[in-house]
């Protein structure tokens, strides 16, 4: 894989990457992507290949604005298109009645489709360039941590000969993926995923707004053909290769002798283990940013076990939570 720095002198490299069918590594603002076109079967099989991902979790479509994103859609819910013009572009992502444009294997085989129009300026700049839409999902191996560096991209899927390159941006500013809303009715929008964009935010512009729970398994097809679960919730996900724990925020670290590592809130512990610490001046934004990279760091350090502490569960902290919750057993 090609480490492309600075990224914008090699824009032409990924669009020719991407041409030829390759999947490149794309920096979002909320964690990087393993992108391909998204109206090519084949290169879609690629990313679900190249990630080991079970092809029962759909994609999300990335497009240049709003027009190219909705024509990927069959119906737009009014309340969609008020979501869209408030906060696209950025980390939000619409499920949508999909058109026959869109392959079957993004979508799952569900009738749906999703969509959004990332914020990230390079990401923009390479979608306004690109002669189609691109597929993006998390570039990390399926179920493990999400990249939020190109370096995290490289030690996911750095052997992978299906990956050209990735476009180095540096860090993502938020850290933690969008948040995804479907409509299993036209005035019934629902949270399926806790993202970068709160929930306390949509519910400002979104009346009766339902937020769906993480769940044990897909057993429940019906639900998710409706909308009203989303694959990707499955509990145990986001993983460290590391057994971890989360504790509530005020709990005490439970006695143990195992070489242990801590993710902390805002202080260390006075105690002779690892430990990170989210933010120490308790800034959710911040501790979102560091999150998956924190998480990484502590994971490669190859201990027994994992604690970490929840986080204060208002804003970006519920999507942290949600994470942490997911990365726990
Ligand atoms: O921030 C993000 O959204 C990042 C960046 C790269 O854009 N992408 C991302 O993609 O997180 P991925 O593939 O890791 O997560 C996509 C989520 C999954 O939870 C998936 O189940 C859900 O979107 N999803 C996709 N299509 C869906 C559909 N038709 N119905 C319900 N859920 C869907
Ligand atoms: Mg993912």
């Amino acid at each position: 894989m090609q480490h492309w720095q600075p990224a914008g002198d090699h824009l032409p490299d990924a669009i020719a990457a991407l041409r030829a069918g390759k999947l490149i590594g794309l920096p979002t603002e909320t964690v990087y992507g393993l992108a391909g076109n998204a109206l090519d079967p084949t290169v879609v099989a690629r990313i679900f290949e190249a990630k080991q991902r079970p092809t029962f979790d759909p994609l999300i479509i990335h497009c240049a604005d709003t027009e190219s994103a909705f024509a990927l859609c069959t119906q737009v819910p009014a309340t969609a298109r008020r979501l869209a013009d408030l906060f696209w572009p950025g980390p939000l992502t619409l499920v949508l009645p999909k058109s026959d444009k869109v392959p079957d294997l993004i979508s799952s085989g569900l009738r749906t489709v999703a969509i959004r129009v990332p914020a990230h300026p390079l990401a923009h700049e390479l979608l306004s360039k690109s002669p189609f839409p691109l597929a993006a999902p998390s570039a990390n191996r399926f179920g493990g941590i999400s990249p939020t560096t190109a370096s995290h991209v490289i030690s996911e899927l750095g052997d992978s000969k299906l990956v050209a390159g990735v476009l180095d941006a540096g860090p993502c500013t938020w850290g933690v993926e969008s948040t995804v809303v479907g409509f299993p009715e036209a005035d019934r929008p629902i949270v399926l995923r806790l993202g970068s964009l709160p929930v306390e935010t949509l519910s400002e512009y979104v009346d009766n707004l339902e937020v769906l729970r993480a769940y044990h398994a897909i057993e429940d097809v019906e639900r998710t053909q409706k909308g009203e679960q989303s694959p990707g919730m499955l509990e145990r996900h986001y993983a460290p290769g590391t057994r971890m724990t989360l504790l509530d925020a005020e709990a005490e670290l439970p006695p143990t002798n195992d070489r242990i590592g801590l993710l902390r809130w805002t202080d260390r512990l006075d105690i002779d283990a690892p430990q990170q610490v989210l933010s120490e001046e308790g800034d959710v934004s911040e501790a979102a940013a560091n999150l998956f990279a924190h998480l990484r760091a502590l994971d490669e350090r190859g201990l027994d076990h994992l604690y970490a502490w929840k986080v204060p569960d208002e804003g970006l902290g519920k999507a942290i939570n949600d994470r942490l919750f997911r990365a726990a057993e």
